[in-house]
């Protein structure tokens, strides 16, 4: 499924990206490298993230980090000495791709100095904010969520209906106490636009209000900021921002969900990076050729394609 390109609909003009996580699923190597800056082929997942919130008209991403990891920062800034060796070398196409994270757009960080749950993570956010900023998108940087445009389609919904726009997708109901779970109803007919009744952070499968999942994709109306100043911890014990959402539904805010019905990829755990960076290599001419012959041999599985059997 595919994104229609419409009309310019930005509601928002910072995107947050929290990324101040510990990594401990991809340790060890999260001692050194923060699994933001994991590759998928040869880019960094936050780089692909990034680049989805300047498609979707983000003039300033936020990334909310931690110490020790500031080379986050650092893959955003330029690098001069490295760029002068490539002009000198003649590599232009290398140039261009070292140039492209930092020209995305303007990067700023903000620290989360103790690792407090993902809502305290975007309330440190707040302070990078204009006052005349209303609304504010949030990407979480482990998901992939494929094709881009999702966050054009949540404006498109928060110019219709105001408030807040999240982005959900249908998972097995075995799968939901790994995610945020909304309560919907419908809204206009629409099947993949949603109103939001209700939401629960991680619920035992018997509890689930749906199977319509949290996709890490937000965007939030300014408000959500004294929702996460209210809220206590939660699940995990930590600040979620599913529970600051679920204030802002019981005080009145509209809340809905655009239902994304394409690929979603997790980032967040070795078994979904691989996943990722097998499908991102395989929409690569210079590795997919070869990366399919091997995979089908490796697998033991006859190329059906070339055999003429199909
Ligand atoms: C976070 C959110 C959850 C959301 C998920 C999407 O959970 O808290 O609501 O569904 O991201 O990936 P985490 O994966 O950080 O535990």
């Amino acid at each position: 499924m595919g994104y229609p390109a419409t009309e310019f609909v930005r509601q928002f003009r910072t995107a947050v990206v929290p990324a101040a996580g510990l990594g401990t699923r991809f340790l060890p190597a999260t001692k050194a490298v923060p699994k933001e800056l994991l590759p998928i082929v040869d880019t960094p997942g936050v780089e692909l993230v990034a680049q989805e919130a300047a498609a979707a008209g983000a003039e300033r991403l936020v990334l909310v980090t931690a110490p020790g990891k500031e080379s986050l920062a650092a893959y955003f800034a330029e690098s001069r000495e490295l760029e002068q060796t490539l002009v000198e070398r003649g590599k232009t196409a290398l140039l261009a791709k070292v140039r492209h994270a930092p020209n995305l757009l303007t990067v700023r960080t903000v620290l989360q100095q103790r690792p407090l749950g993902l809502g305290h993570a975007v309330l440190q956010a707040e302070q990078a904010l204009d006052p005349d900023e209303i609304s504010v998108a949030v990407l979480l940087p482990d998901d992939l969520v494929l094709p881009c445009g999702v966050l054009d389609a949540m404006s498109r919904v928060r110019r219709r209906y105001g408030g807040s726009v999240l982005c959900a997708f249908d998972v097995p109901r075995a799968e939901v106490g790994a995610y945020g779970v909304f309560d919907v109803a419908p809204a206009d007919g629409d099947p993949n636009v949603l109103r939001v009744n209700g939401m629960v952070e991680k619920p035992a499968p018997a509890d689930a209000p749906s199977t319509y999942a949290a996709a890490g994709r937000y965007l939030l109306d300014r408000a959500v900021f004294d929702a996460l100043r209210a809220i206590g911890p939660g699940a995990g014990g930590e600040l979620q921002l599913t529970d600051a959402i679920a204030l802002l539904i019981a005080q009145g805010h509209p809340v809905h969900v655009v239902v994304h019905r394409g690929t979603r990829h997790d980032l967040g755990n070795p078994g979904g990076y691989l996943r990722a960076a097998v499908d991102f290599a395989l929409n690569r001419t210079e590795y997919a050729a070869g990366l399919r012959v091997w995979l089908l041999d490796r697998l033991g599985v006859d190329d059906v394609r070339h055999s003429g059997a199909a």
